[in-house]
């Protein structure tokens, strides 16, 4: 199994470019089912979880082109012919986002098989809230051997009211809705950007949605939509990555090709502990920082709030803030398991309940520390730039689900960091559970 072998130290210096976001992509490409035409999505992150994606939309008989480099991070996806609409439980274990077609099938087939999640390393995470909505819409529902079976000749328009903010379930019944008959209603959505980019895509293949973006989100449907071109936004996740990176290791780092709109609840944070930070122009952001960091709390939010896939990172760069910092986590229920390595490394966190009470700043020590979710990963990886001596990063697949070459990219900014075996191998892939 890959390793990350990290040796602390250096301030990572210069420019990094911000791919696209995963968490769109993922929406995106699941949109594809809804037409017989051919989609093109630019700025796909060579990620792992797209690859997932690839095989999941292949399986059910679509026909898909990914290609990167040259091709410019590019997929051509054709959903001409769904001989399949199912998504098997060998795909959906490994990504939990697989539910996403679950909507979108029913929508253009009729029907649809969809494994059921299952538990996940940060939390339950069930999926209630889309097959609620779903129902709502006139699929009827059943579940038999661990699988979703749904079925409605035609989705029809509703008023739907999340129970809770769920940023997928927003999206499955977005492309649920788009193809339904009348008009659909619904609130309490999520208003994260991925929602809003998967709101302009399908848009673009010529559904009427209105409100993306905000909590009230309107449908007028439509019967039948056609391919388009769309390019992903930048990945906020691995920006706001990247910014805590510059800080941490005492930097002066340019993070290009990013979305600053979307960083700002974690940019006044930054702004709080002491971090120096620049907007250059509409994609652009400079982070500095000589140290001195000021502890200050963060309670994770849906967004525009503090968001919960950036907690693990905070934490890293919580240990070297001078006080106390108190990290609340109200999104998912066991999203402390970074805690652990962190404290081997050194750090002084305790956890109770939602909150962990982080005491800084404390010198953190190079050790040999495992991976648990994709975000966690983060975390370590942050923690080892600035401990002293060398780390090993043991299971760095959940790293690929999420961020595309970041060896690469922290080496191209002065870290060091190596890679011990080969990225995306076959047995790393069976063993990998499923994050965010
Ligand atoms: C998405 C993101 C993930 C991020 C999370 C919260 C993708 C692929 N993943 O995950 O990176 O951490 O948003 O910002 O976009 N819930 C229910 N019932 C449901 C659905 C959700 O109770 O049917 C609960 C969840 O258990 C959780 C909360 O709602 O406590 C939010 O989850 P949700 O927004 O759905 O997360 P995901 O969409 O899975």
């Amino acid at each position: 199994m890959d390793k990350f072998v990290i040796r602390g130290g250096n301030p990572l210096l210069g420019t990094v470019r911000i791919s696209g976001a995963k968490n769109s992509a993922l929406p995106c490409m699941a949109a594809a089912i809804l037409t017989e035409d051919e989609v093109t999505l630019e700025n796909i992150p060579q990620v792992r979880d797209i690859e997932t994606e690839r095989r999941l939309l292949v399986s059910m008989g679509a026909e898909v082109e990914l290609g990167y480099g040259r091709a410019q991070h590019r997929t051509k996806i054709c959903c001409r012919t769904l001989s399949d609409p199912e998504a098997k439980y060998e795909i959906v274990k490994t990504m939990r986002a697989s539910s996403l077609v679950l909507g979108p099938l029913i929508a253009r087939c009729g029907m649809a098989r969809v494994a059921m999640p299952g538990g996940c390393a940060i939390g339950g995470r069930p999926i209630d809230l889309h097959i609620k909505g779903l129902e709502k819409m006139g699929a009827v529902i059943t579940q038999e051997h661990g699988y979703l079976e749904a079925r409605a000749e035609r989705l029809r328009g509703a008023h739907l009211v999340f129970d809770k903010i769920t940023v997928t379930g927003t999206e499955d019944l977005l492309m649920a809705a788009v193809l339904a008959d009348g008009e659909t209603l619904m609130e309490n959505c999520a208003r994260e950007p991925e929602v809003t980019d998967l709101a302009a895509l399908l848009n673009a293949m010529g559904a009427r949605i209105e409100g993306a973006g905000t909590s009230t989100i309107r449908v007028h449907g439509v019967t039948s939509l056609h391919g388009a071109r769309y390019r992903i936004n930048p990945d906020r996740i691995e920006a706001g990555t990247f910014l805590i990176a510059g800080a941490i290791t005492g930097g002066d780092l340019i993070v290009a090709n990013c979305e600053p709109d979307h960083l700002g609840a974690l940019i006044a944070k930054l702004e709080e502990l002491g971090v120096r930070v620049d907007h250059l122009g509409p994609d652009s952001v400079r982070v500095r920082s000589e140290g001195h960091l000021r502890a200050a709390d963060i309670s994770t939010e849906e967004y525009p709030g503090f968001p919960t896939d950036m907690q693990a990172q905070y934490m890293a760069l919580a240990t070297q803030a001078e006080g106390v910092s108190q990290i609340k986590e109200n999104i998912f229920e066991n999203r402390f398991m970074h805690v652990q390595e962190l404290v081997r490394m050194g750090a002084n966190i305790k956890v109770d309940g939602k909150v962990a009470t982080v005491r800084g700043a404390t010198r953190l020590s190079s050790a040999a520390v495992m991976c648990s979710d994709l975000r966690a990963s983060a975390s370590l990886v942050l923690a080892a730039l600035i401990a002293d001596g060398e780390s090993i990063l043991d299971r760095v697949y959940h790293m690929d689900r999420g961020y595309e070459r970041i060896e690469e990219k922290l080496r191209g900014v002065g870290a060091q960091i190596r890679r011990l075996g080969n990225i995306f191998t076959p047995r790393d892939e069976e063993s990998a559970v499923h994050s965010d």
